[in-house]
């Protein structure tokens, strides 16, 4: 029975994991929280990068002689294996703690065994306390694992009629300051931002994160089949991040042979077509064996119909401006839904006040169910 101290040290545990969402890929996010042998906090830490040192071990080297005895709380059951850094159960079961409470068991075939080798060296080892807040922290390394993709979040800005655009295109700004403050968190914590060519062509969209301090920039995605849309010159362009133009096979794509930062070639990918466009699996494929494990879809229309209707849309997060226009794109385009039978039906998680607009979250594959609505304060909204 987990006590009041066990469920605020996981707790914490799952907030510092989230402090490094979008920089981690492709390893998972962990946080732990090691507590002495009298319940006091001893270390914590967090897993900051690929290739860095894994939460454990921050936690153990904050802790020092004081892990002796005491109790580790991880997100993630401690891993077993020798990757790029040594075995966490190791480092804990050395480090004399005596306890390990982990939320969530590690689904990957080469990580997994950790509670085993920990409990086989005398540490009492529990799991699944607070296992759906943890699942819910890492849901795009868990899903990117369990699906083999990316892990994809649809975001759109529309109005409270539900156009992204106006009839002459113009889309400048729809949701406001504090909501576009908002997408920029998202795309930071974000592996990939990927727009289709239409926004590229319409907008000429930069993709980068700007105003999150510390964020990883994510890979930015064109998916531009002709290779007509993204020019020389365009602002996806600049150094600011790294870019990637999704082409078919055939595209002529001489224009960007030099057209990256300092004249280098713009990173090109070729992809087979689908009906329309290119094929989304085969470009969710590739960016998983490129390391992404979240993408952050941001449009257009036409784009998110293909996703939608190639399954391959796991969260959607809307923003409603009190907004008319009457006229113009709606939010989603053809998604292969003919009648009303074969709708979409979405779980709604989360409706929050942003400034003056509306952030609806929310997830398909499962019945409707409560969701909450909060008004909060532009100073508090960062999560
Ligand atoms: N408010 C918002 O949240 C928001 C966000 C984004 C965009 N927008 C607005 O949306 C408008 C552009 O929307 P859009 O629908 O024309 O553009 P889009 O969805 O960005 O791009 C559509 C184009 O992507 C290409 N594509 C490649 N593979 C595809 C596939 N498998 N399925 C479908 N298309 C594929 C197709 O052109 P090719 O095959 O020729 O490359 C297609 O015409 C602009 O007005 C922009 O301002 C608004």
């Amino acid at each position: 029975m987990a006590t009041t101290a066990d469920t605020d040290a996981m707790r914490r545990a799952i907030a510092l994991a989230a402090r490094a969402l979008g920089a981690t890929s492709p390893n998972p996010v962990v946080g732990c929280v090691i507590l002495d042998a009298a319940g006091q906090p001893a270390g914590e830490g967090f897993h900051r990068r690929a290739g860095g040192p894994h939460a454990e071990i921050h936690a153990l080297r904050a802790a020092g002689d004081r892990a002796r005895g005491g109790t580790a709380y991880v997100t993630l059951e401690p891993c077993d294996h020798t990757g790029r850094t040594g075995p966490c159960s190791q480092a804990l079961a050395e480090a004399g703690i005596a306890r390990v409470v982990y939320a969530v068991g590690d689904p990957t075939p080469q990580a997994t065994g950790g509670a085993g080798t920990l409990r086989a060296a005398g540490v009492q080892v529990e799991a699944g306390l607070l296992a759906e807040e943890a699942e819910a922290g890492n849901a795009a390394w868990l899903t990117s694992v369990r699906l083999g993709r990316p892990y994809v979040l649809w975001k759109y800005a529309a109005t409270l009629d539900g156009r992204i655009a106006a009839a002459d295109t113009t889309s400048r700004w729809i949701t406001s300051a504090e909501s576009r403050a908002d997408v920029h968190r998202l795309r930071a914590e974000a592996d990939a931002v990927v727009v289709g060519s239409g926004t590229a062509r319409a907008d000429d969209p930069h993709l980068a994160v700007r105003g999150v301090d510390g964020a990883v920039q994510p890979l930015r995605v064109v998916v531009d089949t002709e290779a007509t849309a993204v020019r020389p010159g365009a602002r996806v362009l600049d150094g600011a991040a790294p870019t990637l133009i999704a082409v078919a096979d055939d595209a002529d794509t001489t224009h960007l042979k030099a057209a990256g930062p300092g004249d280098e070639p713009v990173d090109v990918v070729r992809l087979p077509r689908a009906e329309r466009g290119l094929s989304v699996p085969a470009l969710l494929a590739e960016l998983h064996a490129r390391g992404v494990r979240s993408v952050l879809l941001e449009g257009g229309p036409t784009l998110a119909g293909a996703f939608v209707a190639a399954g391959a849309v796991d969260k959607v997060v809307g923003y409603l401006a009190p907004v008319l226009l009457g006229a113009g794109p709606a939010a989603l385009g053809d998604a292969g839904i003919t009648t009303i039978a074969r709708a979409l039906r979405l779980r709604m998680t989360e409706t929050v006040r942003i400034g003056p607009d509306l952030r609806i979250t929310a997830t398909p594959g499962h019945s409707p169910a409560d969701s909450t609505t909060t008004a909060v304060p532009t100073s508090h909204k960062e999560r």
